[in-house]
């Protein structure tokens, strides 16, 4: 296993294959990255798992973009299943879900990760710019049928929008047996008048549920996420904003769709090309790359230098 210069072990690699997306929301950080150039290949993405691999980073998360925009994502999840991986599961907004989850499951797809922005028609357009609520449910459905477990729904919590729809997507995810993942907005993508804006502390929700909940487990390999357990469904938060906690318990490396290490997703000056090695052929090359990649991995949100620099002005 391999850890970085603070004790990180480095287990998960999120992978962006697209940054095209169907939707247009507002808040969306892209997963921290700029405008791209091409796309990597199927062949190009197994080589990198391959690779990382053999340095005990085996864990698959594909994001986009929407992934289910690209044209082979099946051959995709195909060539990484093909490789051998300790989990392999895909970040969607669902809306294509319906259509291909049969051909995901078959190639090797373990687990999906659904953005459900809201469960109102009117709310859900607002945040996203498209009317495609109940083909995300639809695909929702689909993919339970499928056995895709753990179905996790993402939802970022965004203040006069979808910050009353908690307890309704608790009730939705519990009669689902979805875990429901609520996310604290993040700094990035859009400007900061729409951060400041729509911002929402998780703090309130956290205190009911640790009242609430009858069972807390802590998540190791997931930024030390705390799962609530309500009984009749299971929440877990994301708060990655100005917490140092979060960023100490940071386990994953990134790969941009262009083909770019990228150490964390607040930052884009420390990336590591990896496509003209890719390009070249060569596998200890890569490793190479990978290890200056973890190398550079820091905590973004270190203390009070961390919330120093988190300041939004
Ligand atoms: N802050 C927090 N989460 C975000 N996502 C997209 N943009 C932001 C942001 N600015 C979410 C998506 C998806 C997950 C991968 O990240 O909704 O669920
Ligand atoms: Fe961004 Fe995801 Fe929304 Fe697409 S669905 S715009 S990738 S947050």
């Amino acid at each position: 296993m391999v850890v970085d210069r603070y004790g990180r072990p480095v287990t998960g690699l999120r992978i962006t294959v697209t940054h095209k997306c169907n939707y247009k929301c507002f808040y969306c950080h892209m997963e921290g990255e700029g405008e791209g150039g091409e796309e990597l290949t199927a062949d190009d993405i197994a080589r990198l798992v391959k690779v990382s691999k053999r340095l005990g980073i085996s864990k698959v998360k594909l994001t986009g973009g929407e992934p289910l925009l690209r044209r082979d994502i099946v051959d995709i999840v195909k060539a990484i299943s093909d490789v051998g991986v300790a989990d392999l599961a895909m970040t969607t907004n669902g809306s294509l879900l319906k259509g291909c989850v049969a051909e995901l499951v078959k190639a090797g797809l373990r687990r999906v990760n659904v953005s459900l922005p809201s469960l109102k028609k009117g709310v859900f357009e607002k945040i996203t710019g498209v009317d495609m609520l109940d083909d995300v449910v639809e695909g929702l459905l689909k993919a339970k049928d499928f056995d895709l477990r753990p179905i996790k729904l993402n939802t970022v919590l965004l203040r006069g929008l979808n910050d009353g729809e908690v307890w309704s997507l608790m009730d939705f995810a519990g009669k689902h047996d979805f875990i429901l993942q609520l996310i604290e907005l993040e700094p990035l993508g859009g400007t900061n008048e729409l951060y400041n804006k729509y911002h929402v502390s998780l703090d309130v929700i956290e205190n009911w549920l640790e009242r609430r909940a009858f069972k807390i487990e802590e998540r190791r390999d997931l930024h030390k996420r705390r799962q609530y357990d309500l009984g009749y469904v299971k929440v877990e938060l994301v708060k990655a904003v100005n917490n140092p906690e979060f960023c100490m318990h940071c386990t994953r490396l990134r790969v941009t769709a262009d083909g770019k290490l990228k150490p964390c997703l607040m930052r884009n000056d420390n990336l590591v090309d990896v496509l003209s090695a890719l390009r070249r052929g060569a596998d200890g090359e890569l490793s190479q790359l990978f290890i200056e990649a973890i190398k550079a991995r820091e905590p973004y949100f270190k203390g009070v230098c961390g919330a120093e620099r988190a300041k939004i002005c």
